[in-house]
């Protein structure tokens, strides 16, 4: 059984495994036929209770890439909103033959409870739980940085200056970037307002700052997060203007970065609060590349959990609190 929950599961053998076959996977998005039939007669589900735009589709089409039986599945319209339970849902799927399960869910942990149980036979894809993880979101952001800071396969990213700006209280992008990242041998630094640090970050392997002005200069990549206000109490947002004040990334900020340095953000974006069109819509942008490059990943971390006779990956372990 093998399954891909929390970057902290990952050794970097593993993660360069994964950047390196995901190289590979982008040669084949490039030919006149995009299809390997490695997944051929396998039935992966990709299972939403959040909503999704760019980890769903482009789940759909790597699997679709791999020649995989692809089934979507949303909570809303799904037998979900009667009160099932996603145990209920689990034995579902499995009685109709999932191999694997790609799932995102509100509640950090869900996926980890769904590896862990005799619901499903197959492997469990995390894609993005809660707070907790989205870990394929950090493959595809490594494997963009690669490309643009340290090209080569085989490689990692000893060294580099990563910045990720924004609401970390909140994001489980950075929280997967942090812990792959740090395999990888980058330097992370968080800026956050104060009341957006997580209890504990003290323990997590980066540093953390509060001053954006003082950090870009020294950047290699700044990831812009979104201020996710659908996980805050109204009484805690802040307005567009104080926020985009300090942390926003725009056009006089980001003159600071050094000219090699790249602006990454995962989506979606609030245009005008974190990042200012013109810096999101510009040269050193790399958001656009970001989704096309999750397709490569996520053909590669399918086809390395699916697509062998044997284990590819670690084996995963329960990941830290
Ligand atoms: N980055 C990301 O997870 O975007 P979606 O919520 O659109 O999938």
């Amino acid at each position: 059984k093998r399954h891909l929950i929390s970057t902290a599961d990952l050794t970097r053998d593993d993660a360069l495994l994964i950047l390196d076959t995901a190289e590979e996977m982008a040669q084949v998005s490039t030919r006149a036929v995009k299809k390997l039939p490695t997944l051929r007669g396998r039935t992966v589900v990709n299972l939403f209770f959040e909503d999704s735009t760019r980890t769903r589709t482009s789940f759909e089409v790597a699997e679709k890439r791999l020649s995989a039986d692809v089934v979507n599945f949303s909570a809303k319209g799904s037998s979900v909103s009667k009160g099932e339970t996603l145990k209920d849902t689990a034995l579902t799927l499995q009685a109709m033959g999932a191999d694997a399960v790609v799932i995102r869910h509100g509640a950090s942990g869900a996926p980890q409870r769904l590896a862990e149980s005799d619901w499903l036979h197959g492997s469990v894809v995390n894609a993005g739980d809660g707070t907790h993880e989205h870990p394929t979101q950090a493959l595809l952001d490594a494997f963009t940085m690669r490309r643009h800071l340290n090209p080569g396969l085989g490689r990692d990213l000893a060294g580099r200056r990563i910045t990720i700006v924004g609401d970390v209280l909140h994001s489980r992008v950075a929280r997967s970037n942090v812990r792959l990242l740090h395999t990888l041998g980058a330097e992370v630094t968080l800026v956050a307002p104060p009341t957006l640090v997580p209890y504990g970050v003290e323990s997590w392997p980066c540093a953390v700052s509060y001053d954006l002005d003082a950090v870009l200069p020294k950047s290699d990549a700044v990831m812009m997060l979104r201020v996710q206000r659908e996980r805050m109490n109204a009484a805690f947002f802040p307005t567009q203007r104080e926020y985009s004040l300090r942390y926003g990334l725009d056009a006089k900020r980001a003159a600071a970065l050094p000219d090699h340095a790249i602006v990454m953000h995962p989506g979606p974006m609030v245009r005008g609060m974190e990042i200012a069109s013109e810096i999101a819509d510009s040269a050193r942008s790399t958001i656009v590349e970001q989704v096309a490059n999750g397709v490569s990943i996520r053909m590669a971390v399918l086809y390395l959990l699916l697509g062998g006779s044997e284990p590819a990956l670690s084996p995963a372990r329960p990941s830290p609190a």
